[in-house]
């Protein structure tokens, strides 16, 4: 039988607005009319299902997962957490998909210009299914920071893009993971779009010694919760 889901609508006292000045980017991008609500049809309010035949044992290994010479340069991490609902209850199946800069700063695409070095050896792109507890973790490299000319001396503190599918495409959240202690975060336009300051801190990753493997790489754990008055902020 067909599995049917509704969509809320964001919850703005949570989420970035779609126009932030500060944010250079918003204002052109954002719109400028009302939204208007599109119906959905059968195909977009059901599938695809994702099946961990489709991902690769080293997709969320991404100090491995793209070495053609060498380890890539720079701090190992392992970041984990766990993606729940509104209750607490634990997302299990779900994908989950990251992007980042380089140790350097620099992203391998042909955009970033910025004159720091990249890494043969990282392409820096992963993913990862969540287990029957709602876990996912991925091992990597700690990124840089990197200038991105939104204003004068503009730096945009170290980050992970995360993104999360539910169980169509039309159930996709996108964020961004921070680093706890980062002096950058309080100067950022996009860290700082979130209106609620509660709402920004669950943006940066927690360092716990348990997820620590000696002799190997610091763990930091960052929970994603996908709805409800606890939500991770989205963009
Ligand atoms: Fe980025």
């Amino acid at each position: 039988m067909t599995k049917l889901v509704t969509y809320n609508s964001l919850d703005w006292s949570v989420h970035p607005p779609y126009l932030h000045p500060p944010y250079k980017s918003t204002v052109k991008r954002s719109p400028s009319r009302h939204l208007v609500p599109l119906a959905q049809s059968l195909s977009e309010l059901t599938g695809p299902v994702y099946g961990q035949g489709e991902i690769h044992p080293l997709d969320n290994d991404l100090t491995k997962n793209a070495v053609k010479t060498a380890e890539p340069i720079g701090e190992r991490i392992i970041v984990t957490g766990q993606l729940l609902d509104d209750r607490g209850k634990p997302i299990p199946n779900a994908l989950i998909e990251v992007w980042q800069a380089n140790s350097c700063g620099r992203y391998m695409h042909k955009v970033d210009q910025h004159d720091a070095p990249l890494d043969p050896n990282f392409h820096g792109a992963g993913r990862t299914l969540t287990d029957q507890n709602g876990v996912y973790r991925f091992n990597t490299i700690r990124p840089g920071a990197y200038p991105w000319g939104n204003h004068s001396n503009a730096w945009r503190p170290a980050h992970i893009h995360f993104s999360v599918f539910g169980v169509n495409f039309l159930q996709r959240l996108v964020t961004q993971m921070y680093f706890p202690g980062d002096p950058l975060l309080p100067l950022d336009p996009i860290y700082n779009g979130i209106p609620d300051e509660d709402a920004r801190k669950q943006l940066i990753s927690v360092y716990d010694h348990n997820i620590t493997q000696p002799e190997w790489a610091l763990g930091f754990r960052f929970n994603i919760v996908v709805c409800g008055p606890r939500q991770t902020p989205f963009e």
